[in-house]
């Protein structure tokens, strides 16, 4: 049952005018299991609290040696039961890939393996801190070392920098090494290129980093235009950003002549490595000239999205870059002892850009994510990503008679399946699409991305679906496909059945209202 409502809190739940929703409205807001929740301010109660401190110890005058509070300062408190609750109850409002399949594409939605939480867990990873000596993490350290070169073999690359702790942190990880090996050479260059189909986090890691960014176009076909890339090229660019495979779902199969194009022209290759996941095993990106590249641990290796901690965005390096990665960075020794470089050893490695961030405070991610390679081994991360495309190309193929696929003519896709909205009647969009596909149970693929589709929707379904629930999944889509299609008009109001019905997106992102006030205030 809900907590009493003391706040004038008014149960959502409408009975629509369409028929489609036409339950008799619930006294709570509840509907069948699915519990309403209000906010903390509005069910707790100043007086009551979860907690039972000890009591102060006789000698000491006061619990915090004087620090305490000296009035009340407005919280409220539930019981713990209630707490428990509250937080379950919110939980359940929202999606998760324990949940069910989760389409996003370019997010890798995939099961995070219970094996990798149960090592993560572990006290002598999950309990230590980064400034522990060294000589008692020794463990930590062989990990992160390991890690690291499990990294650098998948990826053909010979050094890595461990401590970014996201993938648009990797890109700008890199970036400061390219631009550190040009400041070396003394070659201020001001520009990077980007391809207009690249991920949002690339050309805002160049501008973060001082640079003019400039676009590349693509092709018909949905990858770089060569042509237009090599044109472009001169004394005044630094490098190339380039997602492979793209953010079209697509290998960038002339990656190898773009590559030796900026290198001829005195600049550097950042691959965006987000998508690894597609052809990790299958293709080292070392080889195609690549001098920079992140990978996102929880796209490729099955971290969580948000592992109770910091996320993890290693950069591989090639020779030319390595001697400017960051510190800090794990080093084995020959008597198989691990230790950190940092500023005072940075002689025994080159002229570092200095640190992306204080510590390595990723361990949860280190260690889930080493768990992940080393339960799969080398083939049955090759498998990951075979699967991956596999997956992809399946939903591509069940859903290319409905749906307007615009790269489908160019081959199979990678890991992403890519369709737009030109068939739609009406005047039908992708966001009423999107909306529809909560109501069949499923939280929406990503949608208007990439730019360069009209109307976008991008579905990853990962490698770890199988056929029975990609099945499901394809058959609630080719539903509201086909509704789409017809311009069924009753998908403007969707979704009917979530806890909310369609909120006004342009205000929550414009005006965000982030503090509770009383109602009225
Ligand atoms: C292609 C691509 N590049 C960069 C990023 C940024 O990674 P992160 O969200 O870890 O910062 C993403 C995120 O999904 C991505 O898909």
């Amino acid at each position: 049952m809900n907590a009493p409502n003391k706040s004038g809190w008014k149960p959502q739940m409408e009975v629509s005018e369409d028929g489609l929703h036409n339950g008799p409205q619930t006294s709570t807001g509840n509907r069948a299991l699915m519990l309403e929740e209000p906010l903390l301010f509005e069910i707790g109660h100043a007086e009551v609290t979860g907690v039972d401190l000890p009591e102060i110890d006789g000698n000491a005058p006061t619990r915090l040696g004087g620090l305490e509070r000296t009035e009340a300062i407005g919280l409220v408190g539930l019981t713990e039961p209630e707490t428990v609750r509250h937080y379950t109850r919110l939980s359940r409002q929202n999606y998760a890939i324990d949940l069910g399949l989760f389409p996003l594409g370019s997010c890798t939605m995939k099961h995070n393996p219970r094996l990798n939480e149960k090592m993560a867990r572990l006290p002598g990873f999950a309990d230590i801190h980064p400034l522990a000596p060294q000589q008692t993490v020794q463990g930590a350290l062989e990990v992160i070392h390991e890690l690291g070169e499990w990294l650098c073999k998948l990826t053909g690359m010979p050094a890595v920098a461990m401590s970014p702790k996201a993938g648009a942190h990797g890109e700008l990880c890199g970036i400061l090494a390219i631009r550190a090996a040009h400041t070396a050479r003394g070659d201020a260059r001001e520009v990077v290129l980007c391809p207009e189909s690249a991920h949002g986090t690339n050309p805002a890691t160049a501008a973060f980093a001082g640079y003019k960014v400039e676009d590349i176009p693509a092709t018909p076909k949905g990858r770089v235009d060569v042509a237009a890339l090599k044109a472009r090229l001169g004394p005044d660019v630094a490098g190339v950003m380039i997602t492979n495979p793209n953010t079209c779902g697509l290998f960038e199969k002339d990656f190898r002549e773009i590559a030796d194009a900026v290198h001829e022209a005195g600049g550097y290759v950042y691959c965006d490595g987000a998508n690894f996941n597609a052809i990790v095993g299958r293709v080292r990106p070392g080889d195609l000239g690549v001098d920079a590249m992140h990978i996102n641990l929880h796209k490729t290796f099955s971290t969580p999205h948000g592992g109770g901690g910091p996320g993890s965005g290693p950069v591989v390096f090639s020779d030319a870059l390595a001697p400017y990665a960051p510190l800090p960075f794990v080093k084995e020794n020959d008597d198989r002892e691990f230790y950190l470089v940092e500023e005072e050893r940075v002689e025994e490695v080159g002229p570092s850009f200095g640190r992306m961030t204080a510590f390595h405070g990723q361990m949860g991610m280190f260690t889930r994510a080493l768990t992940y390679m080393l339960s799969h081994g080398a083939d049955g991360l090759k498998q990951v990503a075979e699967d991956a495309v596999l997956n992809a190309n399946y939903v591509l193929r069940s859903l290319e008679d409905l749906l307007h696929a615009p790269f489908a003519d160019s081959g199979p896709c990678m890991h992403e399946a890519l369709f737009g909205d030109r068939d739609f009647g009406g005047d039908l969009s992708t966001l009423d699409l999107a909306k529809a596909l909560i109501d069949e149970g499923y939280h929406p693929m990503t949608v208007y991305f990439p730019l360069v589709v009209h109307g976008a929707m991008l579905v990853e379904p990962t490698e770890t679906e199988s056929k029975a629930s990609l099945d499901e999944f394809i058959a609630a889509f080719r539903n509201v496909a086909e509704r789409a299609n017809a311009g069924d008009e009753t998908m403007k109001q969707a979704p009917y059945y979530a806890p909310r019905r369609r909120l006004d997106e342009t205000a929550a992102a414009r005006k965000p209202k982030l503090a509770w006030s009383e109602p009225g205030d």
